[in-house]
């Protein structure tokens, strides 16, 4: 018996609190003018302090339930993908299973930066269709504005906090998650990293001095290989789909600079017009950006039953990824 995976509901969680571009000229030099041309980015939410990942977490997936007309109880397993976890164990899923009082559910953390979605989406469809599950809670949540240096004008203004969930059933007919691509290459790692806090380099008076304790890129590297991997992995998923990329109907890019999301759409050959964006009101939103940006275009209106997505994600580890949805049902979204 072989089983598919369907998308039974989503839900999103952004904070309240609104942060525009002419906040971070009081921190750091650095102008409105200069974060939108070189980023896209106007504005993005930041948490209030005491509210962490678990937290957001927990809001999206009880949206996501409620969609799916679910209870916490129902859902077999939950994978948070996160960055920004609340501590290094446990982990922040086991907390958000907590919280939802989910008590039937196996629960753990993805961590593979921005491409941590699609990571987790991948991971959580693989339970499902070997028939261990039968339904799954996927999430993506970030609070990153605890993990920036105010003072670091390469980093600060970049960031967004958010969370996206995604509710996943086992299903006898076809998938609606076509193709599944993922790749990793760790040389990377030292050029987008948080560097203090872990085994490697224990927290201490010295690392928190030395500001070790907040995320460190070199930005233009980064852009260039995320570039690259983003191509490729929309690439590799539209063709493991056994699709064209003429085929597909919408790209859904990791949302971390406009100008990086350009240069694939134009790369893979797709208008912007058939690019889906949330970047320019939220930032960079890590492992949540692309359930964050697929919510918002479904409450747009924008896809419609039947149509073809192709997520793309890029981050720290270097990581990548790429999927193929096709849309269906998600029979709430547009209320
Ligand atoms: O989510 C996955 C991981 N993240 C990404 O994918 C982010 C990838 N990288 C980027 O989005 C871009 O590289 C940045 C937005 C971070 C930087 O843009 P860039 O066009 O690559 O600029 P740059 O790093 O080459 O810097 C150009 C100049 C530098 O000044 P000098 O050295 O030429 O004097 C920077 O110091 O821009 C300066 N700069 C700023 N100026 C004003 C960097 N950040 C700022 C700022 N305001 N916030």
């Amino acid at each position: 018996m072989s089983y598919g995976t369907s998308v039974l509901g989503l839900g999103s969680y952004l904070p309240e609190d609104v942060y525009n571009n002419f906040y971070f000229e009081q921190y750091v030099e650095t102008t409105d003018e200069w974060i939108r041309t070189r980023t896209g980015i106007r504005e993005r939410r930041f948490v209030r302090d005491g509210m962490a990942t678990s937290d957001i977490a927990t809001l999206a997936a009880q949206e996501a339930l409620k969609k799916s007309n679910l209870k916490a109880d129902e859902i077999d397993l939950i994978i948070v993908a996160t960055a920004t976890p609340d501590r290094l164990f446990p982990s922040t899923a086991c907390t958000v299973q907590e919280k939802l009082r989910a008590k039937k559910a196996a629960a753990f953390d993805i961590s593979a930066g921005c491409s941590g979605f699609i990571y987790a989406l991948a991971c959580a469809s693989q339970f499902i269709e070997n028939g261990l599950f039968q339904r799954a809670l996927v999430i993506g949540a970030e609070t990153l504005s605890k993990f920036i240096d105010m003072k670091d004008r390469t980093t600060c203004v970049l960031m967004g906090d958010g969370a996206g969930a995604m509710v996943l059933e086992r299903t006898d007919g076809e998938s609606q998650l076509l193709s599944f691509y993922l790749g990793a290459d760790g040389t990377g790692g030292q050029y987008l990293e948080l560097p203090a806090g872990g085994s490697h380099l224990p927290a201490s008076l010295e690392t928190v001095e030395k500001k070790l304790h907040y995320i460190k890129m070199d930005g233009s590297l980064v852009f260039k290989w995320a570039v690259e991997k983003m191509v490729l992995s929309g690439l590799e998923a539209t063709r493991r789909a056994g699709l064209d990329l003429k085929e597909i109907d919408w790209l859904l890019p990791h949302q971390a600079n406009i100008r990086i999301i350009q240069s694939v759409a134009s790369r893979l050959g797709f208008p912007m017009e058939k690019v889906l964006l949330s970047l320019e009101t939220i930032g960079n939103t890590s492992a949540a950006s692309i359930p964050l940006t697929l919510s918002q275009s479904l409450r747009e209106g924008k896809i419609k039953d039947g149509d073809l997505l192709l997520l793309l994600g890029f981050g720290a580890g270097f990581t990548w990824g790429g999927a193929v949805l096709r849309w269906s049902g998600g029979k709430n979204e547009r209320e």
